[in-house]
């Protein structure tokens, strides 16, 4: 039964085993000591009970912990994590499945022109916030308070960057797709049994259980855990979530030229005593053979307008301020960060037909406007004040607090010249539009028809 190298290792592990007893204490010896409870030592996530695999104790509570111990494929993660994506079966609804808000033809972005979007078990119940694209965060950092560039060191405390979600609240994906999941107003399941019933259902419930494990779907906590891996390793597939295929990557790549316009866009778009955009939204490689993912990931309060619309905005002194609450509560006390959301990429912003965290804009001509005229004709962004004492004032930033509309931001293009002229006139606005549209995912470099085959 054992070969001889076994039978000496064991030899030695009995005689260490042996020495080991003898140096122990006897147990009176641990009066006053703190004793271990067993029952507390099995559910700690350090216990591995002996002789059963680890990837299949469900207290293991770490969802990287789970895949180091069983190794799952991550072709075949990718697969599966597709097959979740598309499916509406695993929503309260049975209508809605992550693509319904994050579609594929708008850069996994949001289908149509709606603030947000309607969801949960009657469809009837409409969302929070914007969808957000799905596109290149596969450098995003996770949120930190205090962001220090490792790459570009420059020293200095660039303050509150990344983090999934408009307010920079989850660190990973894989707990980032279980709040849909869940989320009464989206995809309106029940419980995790409740989706982990419905994934044994599911037509590509083998698969699941040829990907992760034969027991893979039999404890209901740990299928969904499996799940969101799965969506998690589906977002990171290259050519679908990061293509770099637009025709500004084709002209960094010296395979075309932006037009003259589009090159005059890209100009104002840099230019910091003009757009000024790049300052947040990175235009430029950071090293030569990167690409820009157009953001900089921070969190920093723009004072977009409130969008009346949205159903929690009914109700009088309620505000979504991002960074500082309510959605996120840990960062409450910080009142410097109210009104402060992650600044998205802009590539692929053409597609979108609704704008900003609240989805206050639908038109991105008016956004680039906005940012032109903010602060030198806030009478046509922003309500007036139709009571009290400063009735018929223009309500500037009222999507904060007064007392916390200070947080806004004025640096340029938002601060006008000198003459009080605003930074950017019609003509360089239509520019800089004409640039955001080389962004783009899906350009076909002339005479090179399967460059961007990839895409759709
Ligand atoms: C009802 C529409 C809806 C559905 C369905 C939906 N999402 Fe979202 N998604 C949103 C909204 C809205 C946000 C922004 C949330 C926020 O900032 O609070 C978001 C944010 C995200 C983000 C963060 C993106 C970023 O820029 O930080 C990811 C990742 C994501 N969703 C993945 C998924 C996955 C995976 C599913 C399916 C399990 C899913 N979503 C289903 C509406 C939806
Ligand atoms: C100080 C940093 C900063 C500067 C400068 C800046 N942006 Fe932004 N941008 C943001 C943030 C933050 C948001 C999201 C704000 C929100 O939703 O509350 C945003 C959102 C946008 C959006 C909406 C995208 C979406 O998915 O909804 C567009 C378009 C945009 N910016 C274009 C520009 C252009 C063009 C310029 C230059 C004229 C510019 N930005 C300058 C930080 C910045």
């Amino acid at each position: 039964m054992f070969n001889a190298n076994t039978r000496v290792l064991l030899a030695a592990l009995l005689a260490s085993l042996a020495a080991q007893a003898v140096d122990l204490p006897a147990p009176d010896a641990t009066a006053g000591t703190q004793k271990l409870d067993p029952a507390a030592l099995a559910r700690s996530r350090l216990y591995h009970p002996p002789g059963v695999p680890g990837a299949t104790d469900p207290n293991i509570d770490n969802v990287y912990s789970m895949q180091i111990m069983a190794l799952p494929d991550v072709g075949r993660m990718q697969a599966v994590g597709r097959k979740i994506f598309f499916d509406k079966s695993l929503s309260g609804s049975g209508r809605m499945a992550c693509a319904s808000c994050h579609d594929p033809a708008y850069a996994y972005g949001p289908p149509n022109a709606l603030a947000v979007q309607p969801g949960g078990a009657a469809m009837d119940k409409l969302g929070n916030r914007a969808v957000p694209s799905l596109r290149y965060k596969e450098r995003m950092p996770s949120f930190t308070e205090h962001y220090f560039d490792e790459e570009h060191p420059t020293g200095q405390d660039q303050g509150p960057t990344g983090g999934y979600g408009w307010d920079g609240h989850f660190s990973t994906l894989h707990i980032q797709a279980g709040l849909p999941l869940l989320a009464p107003n989206e995809m309106a399941n029940a419980s995790q049994s409740d989706v982990a019933a419905k994934l044994r259902k599911a037509a590509y419930a083998a698969e699941f259980r040829d990907t992760f494990g034969k027991d893979a779907l039999d404890d209901d906590a740990r299928a969904f855990k499996w799940l969101t891996l799965a969506l998690e390793y589906f977002q990171r597939d290259p050519q679908e979530f990061f293509p770099y295929t637009s025709k500004y990557d084709a002209s960094l790549r010296g395979q075309v030229a932006l037009s003259e316009q589009e090159q005059r866009g890209l100009k104002w778009f840099n230019d910091k005593e003009k757009g000024n955009c790049a300052s947040c939204h990175t235009s430029t490689p950071e090293r030569p053979g990167t690409m820009p993912v157009f953001t900089d990931f921070g969190l920093i309060a723009l004072g977009v307008p409130r969008n009346a619309s949205l159903p929690p905005n009914k109700q009088h002194g309620f505000y979504d301020m991002g960074l500082c609450g309510p959605y996120r509560g840990d960062l409450a006390a910080h009142h410097e960060y109210c009104g402060a959301f992650r600044t998205p990429s802009l590539r692929n912003v053409a597609l979108r037909h609704t704008f900003f965290h609240n989805g206050a804009f639908h038109d991105l001509h008016e956004v680039v406007e906005f940012y032109a005229t903010r602060d030198t004709d806030p009478a046509h962004w922003y309500p007036r004040i139709h009571s009290g004492p400063n009735k018929g004032k223009v309500d500037m930033y009222d999507d904060l607090p007064v007392a916390l509309r200070k947080n806004v931001n004025h640096d340029a293009p938002f601060s006008p010249y000198a003459d009080g002229r605003p930074r950017l006139d019609k003509q360089e606005v239509d520019d800089i539009v004409a640039f955001l549209k080389t962004l783009t995912d899906g350009y076909v470099v002339p005479g090179k028809q399967t460059a961007s085959a990839a895409t759709h």
